[in-house]
């Protein structure tokens, strides 16, 4: 009987018109694996090693025989770059590029707010999609290790904690739209100091508990399909091809199915990029940002010299499955996904998503007397002062500067907002860098100036004694050694005299208001003489309208410092004890020891007994004020395999709706190995009505315990004593709960 069946069948089947068989790689309903095993079958070793490396400034090839895209990167963290000219850096003066310009990471870390990461992710998602872009080259998530590095206006802070919870949201909503993030730079790039010339030396303790936490919650967690590696070197290997980085950790323990991408010009050896974990090559020769050899590509270190290696018979194709296999998989989850959308380019929601961001992010770090919020019942007058009120932002600081469709300045922001309520005047106050270009992008702005430091003074506090506020927006600018790529500040101290400025102002009218725009902590000898302080950061595209929200009272703000505010440079460990940015030893390799190990930021500033930052971590005041109630656990152990649960009532005690970001730390009483006073592990960033009252609860487990012990290569946690202490910031301590962990 089956025998005829199985005729009667086959006759049927061969009857129909041959249905041109979707090869499986093609088939969207095939799962990944086996597309990428298809694909990887019908190529060639030519074509495989083709995969691996640039053939442009930020494009690599696909397989065109086969209709597997090409793989394009884009710049950056903040909003899409625009595009290059094939071959070279320059713009190539598109005339629909131009972008919606997202506050810095640094102001999205000080949101303390996942959800505001996910817009983020979501909106410059939809952006890099719609400009048909692979991959984005970010977010960066290097820990803030000194107040000088030019990047960390990239970056999200000084903690791991903070910094895993807020990239992880980030990611995801750009890889919903079918874009690869590429979370950078993998590792230890913490100053750009001889940024391809330094040699990181920490111990696993650090390396485990402060620096690639972040990372593997973005591996993990975050599940992103692209990670970038650093220039500076770990152990002696480049970290664009790194054994242990790459293949013993990111490959191996965290399990990374995704590619690796090289930074531009992180590569320098053939047989090390073939087994050290790389899998794709970029800007070969380049320094990442202006010069670098032109169409080398045939040359660089996986092009030729690999295939040769491989003709030769010197090595295998085992690394090269691997890398082509991973690329592949990268394709059928981006270019080759047909369900993916299709993006948006500069809509309303983007931009009032930069706005929110900005608004959310701002941190007001002092407010004596209530000066802020500006009251306009009564017509004042409003002396805005300072060059940063004025110059552009969004262009310029290494390769996440952009060509936006539109910049709010401060300056412009605070007029519109308090149009027809107040009168706005304007003085320069100093100049500090007049220029506004990068990459053929121009701002078109004119700034020069050529009156002395004194006419510009004295204009400027002869303004600021007939008006009831004086607004100084001052702070960095982006330029060389004033937060940007490849060149970290030479000191804390604000550059272009703005100091002397700021004190002048200071004693000329009681009402001042000083606006930091910068992406690091900077000094501030005149903290006592100003009433009111806000750290606003480089806000992006709608920088004007987030920070005049802020000022008019309009929002409430809310951000909290992702990075501790030292007085002065020497209280960073970084700087006291550590060599930065040290000297070459004989090979030109500058070796960066970092001698303060896990003791970074606040868990430095918790083991001085003298010395206080200006600024805690996580420090941020608000229009309202919050009541802290006593903190309470559900038991008073917790098991090793169990859950411990504090509650810890908040009310709002002002006048008007804030929200408040509640932190818990835990404190490991007695430890095997030294350990900080306290470490962060967990916040919630809270919205209540005046009067109102709300249960905060946080729910912590042994993983919130552990410290890594890095002569077991494990986690741990040590039965004993603990504490989970409830902080407004980790300089405010507002209840402390002990518990035993059996
Ligand atoms: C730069 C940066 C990196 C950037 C890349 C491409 O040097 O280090 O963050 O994505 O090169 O511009």
């Amino acid at each position: 009987m089956i025998k005829v069946k199985t005729l009667v069948a086959g006759l049927m089947l061969s009857a129909l018109p041959l249905q041109a068989q979707t090869p499986i790689y093609l088939d969207d309903n095939q799962p990944i694996e086996s597309r990428v095993e298809d694909a990887l079958s019908r190529m060639t070793v030519e074509e495989k090693v083709a995969l691996t490396h640039a053939q442009s400034k930020f494009c690599s090839p696909g397989v065109a025989r086969l209709g597997i895209p090409e793989f394009w990167m884009t710049d950056g963290p903040h909003g899409i770059r625009p595009e290059v000219l094939w071959d070279e850096w320059e713009q190539a003066g598109w005339t629909n590029d131009s972008c919606v310009a997202y506050p810095a990471l640094t102001c999205l870390a000080a949101t303390w707010s996942p959800e505001m990461s996910y817009l983020y992710g979501k909106s410059i998602g939809e952006e890099a999609r719609y400009r048909n872009k692979t991959v984005i080259l970010g977010p960066g998530v290097n820990i803030y290790r000194t107040p000088l590095n030019g990047r960390n206006f990239e970056y999200m802070g000084e903690d791991p904690y903070l910094a895993s919870r807020m990239v992880v949201p980030y990611v995801q909503g750009v890889q919903e739209n079918g874009v690869a993030a590429c979370v950078k730079h993998y590792a230890l790039n913490n100053h750009e100091a001889n940024r391809h010339t330094t040699n990181v030396i920490v111990d696993d303790r650090a390396l485990y508990e402060i620096y690639l936490p972040a990372f593997k919650a973005a591996v993990q967690e975050g599940k992103t399909w692209t990670i970038m590696g650093s220039y500076n070197q770990y152990k002696g290997q480049h970290g664009c091809h790194n054994q242990y980085l790459l293949n013993d950790i990111l490959k191996g323990e965290w399990g990374f199915d995704g590619a690796v991408v090289s930074d531009w010009g992180g590569t320098h050896d053939t047989n090390q990029a073939i087994t050290n974990g790389l899998d794709m090559e970029f800007g070969s020769w380049t320094d990442g940002l202006s010069n670098g050899a032109s169409n080398a590509y045939d040359n660089y270190y996986l092009a030729m010299p690999y295939l040769q290696r491989i003709q030769s018979g010197q090595v295998g194709t085992a690394e090269l499955d691997d890398k082509a296999r991973r690329i592949l998989r990268l394709a059928f989850r981006t270019n080759m996904n047909r369900n993916r959308p299709y993006g948006s380019m500069r809509s309303p929601e983007h931009y009032a998503a930069a706005r929110k961001i900005g608004e959310e992010g701002i941190v007001l770090l002092q407010n004596n007397n209530q000066v802020l919020p500006i009251i306009t019942t009564n017509q004042p007058r409003i002396a805005v002062i300072g060059e940063n009120a004025v110059k552009m932002m969004t262009v310029g600081g290494g390769s996440s500067s952009l060509k936006v469709q539109r910049e709010v300045s401060p300056l412009d922001g605070i007029r519109q907002r308090a149009a027809g309520q107040a009168e706005v005047l304007y003085a320069r106050g100093y100049v500090g860098d007049a220029s506004g270009e990068y990459n053929g992008v121009v701002t078109g702005q004119n700034l020069n100036d050529i009156r002395s430091a004194e006419e510009l003074l004295a204009e400027a506090v002869q303004l600021a004694s007939g008006v009831d506020y004086v607004i100084f927006v001052g702070g960095l600018n982006k330029s060389k050694h004033q937060d940007c790529e490849d060149s970290d500040r030479t000191g804390l101290e604000l550059p272009y005299n703005q100091d002397a400025v700021i004190s002048a102002l200071a004693r000329a009218n009681k009402n001042l208001i000083v606006v930091n725009v910068s992406g690091n902590a900077v000094a501030m000898p005149w903290v006592k003489e100003v009433p009111a302080i806000v750290q606003a950061w480089f806000l992006g595209s709608e920088a004007g309208n987030s920070l005049a929200s802020v000022l008019f009272g309009d929002v409430n703000p809310s951000g909290k410092l992702p990075f501790t505010f030292p007085a002065r440079l020497v209280d960073v460990p970084a700087h006291q004890l550590g060599e930065y940015p040290g000297t070459p030893d004989e090979y030109g390799i500058y070796q960066q020891n970092y001698n303060e190990g896990i003791f970074v930021g606040y868990r430095w500033t918790d083991k001085q007994k003298k010395v206080k930052p200006l600024f805690p971590f996580g420090h941020g005041l608000s229009y309202t004020t919050f009541a802290y109630g006593k903190p309470k656990a559900d038991s008073k152990t917790m098991s090793p395999y169990g859950q411990l649960t504090i509650t810890v009532p908040i009310k709002n005690t002002g006048s008007r709706e804030g929200q408040e970001v509640v932190q818990l730390y835990i404190s490991d009483k007695k430890s095997s190995l030294p350990r900080p006073v306290k470490e962060l592990k967990a916040f919630n960033k809270v919205s209540l009505q005046p009067g109102e009252e709300k249960e905060i609860t946080f729910t912590i487990d042994k993983e919130s315990l552990c410290f890594f012990d890095d002569a077991r290569h494990e986690w741990v946690a040590e039965p004993g004593q603990f504490e989970a202490i409830v902080a407004a910031s980790a300089g405010d301590v507002r209840g402390v709960v002990p518990f035993a962990l059996d």
